[in-house]
């Protein structure tokens, strides 16, 4: 199967190091939200304002089915897609979940451009970080219980991708 799959808040750093960590395995790398974007034929802002969010979620779940069935990739999944208890089960059985972590502060540093976060472009330009809080702590189960995690505040993404291919290096050591 040989899978890892990146989960966690907007702004964590799913995207970029799933990338990297993809090149340094010579693995392929899945963003979800492109593959809904490449499938829908649109922007996701576009689908959150003419579908809503409901539909998105859909979509999301469906094609999270799909990118599972491919073997030797990284799939970073969005920040939203483990809210969804099957989507975290199948995510588990799946390969490796590897859990990426940052403070606020980061997270609102990372997320600055309005227009592309449908779910936090709701909130005001001052009720950003409030906005991001609140996320925060209804969605914390969701990004419990993965195989691995790492905060990736006050390091690069070269070094979370270094951090989690230790952990995937032991753990194949340790059942070689
Ligand atoms: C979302 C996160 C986004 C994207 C969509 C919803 C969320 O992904 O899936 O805008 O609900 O947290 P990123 O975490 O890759 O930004």
């Amino acid at each position: 199967m040989n899978r890892i799959i990146l989960m966690g808040f907007m702004g964590t750093g799913k995207s970029t190091t799933g990338r990297i960590l993809a090149q340094k395995l010579g693995y392929e790398f899945l963003d979800l939200d492109k593959v809904v974007e490449e499938a829908e034929q649109r922007s996701i802002p576009d689908i959150f304002e003419k579908e809503g969010e409901a539909y998105f979620r859909q979509k999301e779940k469906e094609l999270a089915r799909a990118v599972c069935q491919r073997d030797n990739v990284v799939i970073a999944v969005g920040g939203g897609t483990v809210v969804d208890p099957e989507n975290k089960e199948l995510l588990l059985c799946a390969g490796k979940l590897i859990a990426l972590y940052a403070d606020v502060d980061t997270i609102l540093e990372r997320t600055r451009t309005e227009g592309a976060r449908p779910v936090l472009d709701k909130a005001s330009e001052t009720g950003r970080r409030e906005a991001i809080e609140h996320l925060l702590r209804e969605r914390r189960d969701a990004y419990r219980g993965a195989h691995f995690s790492i905060d990736t505040s006050h390091i690069s993404p070269q070094e979370v991708a270094d951090g989690i291919l230790r952990f995937i290096k032991a753990g194949a050591e340790k059942h070689a």
